[in-house]
């Protein structure tokens, strides 16, 4: 099958489904670090499949960002679909390999779930504090923290670098995504990692970024145009911004 494929130095970045790309991809992958949509914006069918922009941003912000793919799954379709991309991307995965998966408070449960039923073993949840940068709620605790659900393909020797359990850091500003991580927190994740990194999930490039800043190989799938664009454009300026790096 042919794809629309861009490689910028050791990252290749796909357009496209991440279900019909990752059956295509070359395996050995030493790490999955990936943000997917939660599908948690909305408790009825009907709010669930408003835009991206309609549920994550307030009225002054609406219209900022490109919409993204893939949010209005209902609760049973988005374990079916975690199930399939997790299973999919652990045929790709190294024996030992890493994945490092985020989620919200409210997918915690099932994306555990689906970690596991796709074969991963499931070793630990890390929290990402987003500190006082994150929505207030009046009478109410912040909705302050994202959670990175982690595990590995079998079992993982106790071998190379420590890597911190938990991030304080906020919300990046200005983001390239609606829903843009911090590159930081990304390079953090990606500590204990030694080789190729597979992101089904790219966004604006955020883990790309994080692997060009540590030189390693790194595969990204975006379902969007406008993201895909996004992406490429950060990841050719992180180029030509830091050349030395990119020999
Ligand atoms: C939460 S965002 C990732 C944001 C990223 N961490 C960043 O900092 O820019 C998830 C992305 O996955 C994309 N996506 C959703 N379903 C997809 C699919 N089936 N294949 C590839 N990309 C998909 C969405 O369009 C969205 O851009």
């Amino acid at each position: 099958m042919c794809f629309d494929t861009e490689v910028i130095g050791n990252a290749t970045l796909y357009h496209g489904d991440a279900l019909e790309i990752l059956p295509a991809l070359q395996g050995g992958f030493a790490a999955v670090l990936c943000d997917p949509p939660y599908c948690s914006g909305g408790v009825t069918v009907a709010e669930k499949a408003r835009d991206t922009s309609s549920k994550y941003q307030s009225s002054e912000h609406k219209g900022l960002y490109p919409e993204f793919a893939g949010d209005a799954r209902d609760q049973r379709s988005f374990l079916t679909w975690s199930m399939l991309w997790l299973g999919r991307a652990r045929a790709l995965a190294a024996p030992g390999a890493l994945i490092a998966v985020f989620s919200d408070w409210r997918q915690l449960p099932t994306t555990t779930d689906a970690l596991q039923c796709a074969g991963w073993v499931w070793r630990g949840i890390i929290p990402w504090d987003k500190t006082e940068s994150s929505r207030p709620q009046k009478g109410r605790y912040r909705h302050q923290a994202e959670f990175v659900i982690w595990g590995t393909n079998g079992a993982r020797p106790f071998a190379g670098p420590i890597a911190p359990g938990a991030f304080r850091m906020p919300i990046p500003r200005p983001k390239h995504h609606m829903a843009g991580k911090p590159v930081a927190l990304m390079e953090g994740l990606l500590m204990p990692v030694e080789g190729a990194v597979l992101d089904p999930f790219m966004g604006s490039g955020t883990v790309g970024l994080a692997c060009a800043a540590r030189g390693l190989p790194y595969v990204g799938i975006e379902f969007e145009r406008a993201y895909f664009e996004i992406a490429k454009a950060r990841l050719k300026q992180w180029r030509s911004d830091c050349p030395a790096e990119t020999t």
